[in-house]
């Protein structure tokens, strides 16, 4: 896909789907009417594998045979009883079971804030502790997701914690927040595993920069400081420019470090990555509560809603995996 100039409108639409992904009426009305779930599901399926983990698997299979590393995540945020976060912490253990039965190493990722960081950070850490131990036999890493800025000193709080006892946890970071930096130099561990992302949450102008030339710029000081301590990074950016610069510098070239892009996202450029040698791993997703994600993903870049209309009332149904890449014929 080529990259578009976003005009003022397409910003305001952006604008617009951020504060739509937050209000719970249009959500709970998307859940009761069961026509309007149907139709928004079928855009969903752009960029979420399914609602059930079984589809989210076959996904990762498929990938894997054409060479591509997998992340997955069980989407939710934002949990807010005990029990909720019980069931989003067994999801996840049975997710790293299963990808250990299936002898594939793979990345688990989640929000802390759907195994009980709202409720209580103590709890958060609970259940990372167990799941990290249960996969680091396994061979299976942790990754944390970063939240809204609100819940950054928690996250990192509970991640500093955890990451002192299993090293198989990384943390995604956010170069949009001009805190990052600071985080970055004091707070990561010597052999600290990170991802870098530019930041897909709406933020005070005051704490963020807005997508731009200086956070292009900033992103690129902060993964060269990273890949130059020898962390293992996660290069997170469908950025082509960005991507061009980054390849130029030779950020690539050190063992451990990645591309990694969302399913669904610019497929054709994760494919032209690899088959240039480079390692690309794919972000897949899946679970019931793909509103607030698939909002997000339009929301980033506004020309998909176009492609989510498209989707809604196409017959044929989505298969986003087939841009990655073909088979080769036996
Ligand atoms: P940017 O938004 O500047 O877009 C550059 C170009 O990329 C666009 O012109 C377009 O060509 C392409 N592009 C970007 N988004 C697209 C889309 N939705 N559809 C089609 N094309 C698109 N954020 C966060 O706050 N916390 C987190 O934990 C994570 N985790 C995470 C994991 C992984 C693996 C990835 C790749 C991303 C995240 N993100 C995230 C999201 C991230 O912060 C950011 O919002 C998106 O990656 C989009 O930003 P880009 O860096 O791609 O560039």
């Amino acid at each position: 896909m080529n990259q578009l100039q976003l005009t003022e409108l397409d910003k305001q639409l952006a604008e617009a789907l951020k504060s739509i992904a937050r209000r719970q009426d249009i959500k709970a009305y998307l859940e009761q009417n069961e026509q309007m779930n149907r139709l928004v599901r079928r855009a969903a399926a752009q960029y979420v594998t399914g609602e059930q983990r079984h589809e989210a698997m076959i996904a990762a299979a498929r990938l894997e045979q054409l060479g591509y590393a997998v992340s997955l995540e069980y989407i939710g945020e934002n949990t807010t009883s005990e029990k909720e976060c019980e069931l989003a912490a067994q999801e996840l253990s049975d997710l790293i079971a299963e990808l250990g039965a299936s002898r594939r190493s793979g990345r688990v990722s989640f929000d802390l804030s759907h195994i009980g960081l709202l409720l209580d950070t103590e709890l958060a850490l609970a259940y990372l502790l167990q799941l990290a131990a249960q996969a680091k036999p396994l061979g299976i890493e942790l990754f944390i997701s970063m939240e809204e800025s609100a819940k950054t000193d928690r996250i990192l709080q509970v991640y500093e914690q955890a990451v002192a006892l299993h090293l198989n946890i990384g943390i995604t970071l956010q170069a949009h927040l001009h805190r990052t930096w600071e985080d970055v130099t004091a707070k990561l561990p010597a052999q600290a595993r990170v991802r870098i992302v530019k930041g897909a949450y709406q933020e005070d102008e005051e704490i963020c920069l807005p997508r731009s030339q200086a956070l292009n710029e900033r992103y690129l000081e902060l993964l060269t400081h990273v890949v130059t301590q020898g962390h293992q990074v996660s290069i997170a950016t469908h950025d082509e420019a960005l991507i061009e610069v980054i390849l130029q510098k030779g950020l690539l070239d050190r063992p451990g470090v990645e591309f990694e892009m969302l399913y669904g996202i610019e497929p054709e450029l994760s494919a032209r990555l690899q088959a240039a040698g480079h390692p690309v791993r794919i972000y897949l997703t899946y679970g019931q509560e793909w509103y607030l994600y698939l909002c997000h993903r339009i929301a980033e870049y506004p020309p998909n809603l176009y492609r989510a209309v498209i989707h809604m009332i196409q017959e044929e149904p989505i298969d986003a995996i087939a841009s990655y890449g073909e088979l080769p014929a036996r």
